[in-house]
């Protein structure tokens, strides 16, 4: 049912970062089966989406846009019911413009018939991109599409894709359960900033931009700050930060590696079931930053049953002494309804990654963390 998609942050796989528009039916089966054999959907993830690359460069003789016959030998359906067949969600991807970003066919003016298309392919998640949209009006051409997809009537994820230069958080929530929020990620230092330090990494960058629009986030109406660099060429520490804050925002967990060739470690971090747990939690509260002081951070993130989520960043580029002593902290926050005094209320403490109790917020935490990495706690209520 639409009115149920959405709920909690999706989880899935993307082809985009990884292969660009590289993409056809044999290599994406192999990902299919890769990300069954990984554990991946045993963890909770549940969409395989096509990004752009999928099409023929013209629609045929009725408007209809067409599988590349190449890339997909066997069609759209076919490829569809494959993913299907194994327990997975079937995604796509299109544009708002007059032509995709790698120069496919857009759905301006087709919008209603495409939506029609992808429902009888069975498709389950669209994503819809901004490029060839000079005239177009954000709001408008979004909002088109989401009515679209809504009288094709078959229920599907509808996520905004124009990078938040018109702040879709403003008026998206009832158009598509999720929107980007800045322009693509990488996994290395932003084009745009480059002064050499972990903060200038495009990760840390999105991050920054988060925190002023947490407000807008919630259950069926998420801030997308990009799919998952994880297994991409950042160190093990940095991807386990970079996944760590992805959960605290809670956002949309779409991995964009190759699943066929991820390292143990990699797999570890994707599928560390305590770790998605925090993002995907039912009060669906996107974290906030708490803390900031000469290159450590601290995020918390309020989780059902009265418990929270409690990340250490280190972004500085040298080790750091974590010294936290809870009994000296209040957490007040409107927006997050926050209000805890740890001098007057005790938790527990687990260490998320090392899947270790380790005590209580009675002592004092101390920790030493290594460059680029992040510690994530489950704070319990005694
Ligand atoms: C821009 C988007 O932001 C990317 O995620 C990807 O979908 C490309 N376009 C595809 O051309």
């Amino acid at each position: 049912k639409f009115e149920e998609l959405g709920q909690t942050p999706p989880m899935g796989w993307n082809s985009w970062n990884t292969f660009q528009t590289k993409i056809d039916e044999p290599l994406l089966k192999e990902m299919v089966d890769a990300y069954i054999a990984s554990g991946m959907r045993d963890a909770g993830y549940t969409y395989f989406v096509l990004d752009d690359g999928w099409m023929a460069m013209d629609r045929d003789n009725n408007g209809n846009l067409v599988a590349d016959p190449k890339k997909f030998p066997n069609g759209m359906k076919e490829f569809a019911d494959y993913v299907h067949s194994k327990g997975l969600k079937f995604g796509i991807y299109n544009c708002a413009g007059t032509k995709t970003c790698a120069g496919y066919p857009g759905t301006h003016g087709y919008e209603y018939q495409d939506a029609r298309l992808y429902a009888s392919w069975g498709v389950d998640y669209l994503k819809f991109d901004w490029c060839n949209t000079d005239s177009i009006n954000a709001r408008d051409a979004y909002t088109t599409m989401s009515k679209a997809i809504r009288a094709a009537g078959r229920p599907m994820i509808f996520s905004l894709c124009e990078w938040g230069n018109h702040q879709p958080w403003l008026w998206a929530k009832n158009v598509g359960q999720l929107w980007r929020t800045t322009s693509d990620i990488h996994a290395g230092f932003d084009k745009d900033l480059s002064n050499g330090s972990w903060s200038s990494y495009s990760v840390m960058h999105i991050l920054d931009l988060q925190n002023p629009i947490r407000q807008y986030a919630g259950p069926g109406h998420w801030n997308d700050p990009d799919m998952l660099e994880v297994g991409n060429g950042m160190t093990y520490s940095e991807d386990k930060a970079h996944f760590s804050l992805w959960c605290m925002l809670a956002a949309p967990l779409i991995a964009g590696n190759d699943l066929r060739k991820m390292s143990e470690q990699t797999k570890a971090i994707l599928t560390n079931k305590e770790v998605i747990a925090v993002d995907q939690d039912s009060l669906g509260v996107q974290g906030f930053k708490y803390y900031s002081f000469d290159g450590l951070e601290i995020y918390v993130k309020p989780l059902k049953d009265n418990s929270l989520a409690i990340c250490f960043l280190n972004r500085s580029s040298r080790q750091q002494n974590i010294y936290f002593d809870w009994k000296e902290h209040t957490l007040v926050d409107a927006i997050a309804k926050l209000d805890i005094d740890f001098g007057k209320t005790n938790y527990s403490l687990r260490d998320l990654w090392t899947k270790k109790n380790i005590g209580t917020t009675q002592h004092a935490f101390k920790q030493i963390i290594g460059a680029h990495d992040a510690v994530m706690l489950k704070l319990s209520k005694q």
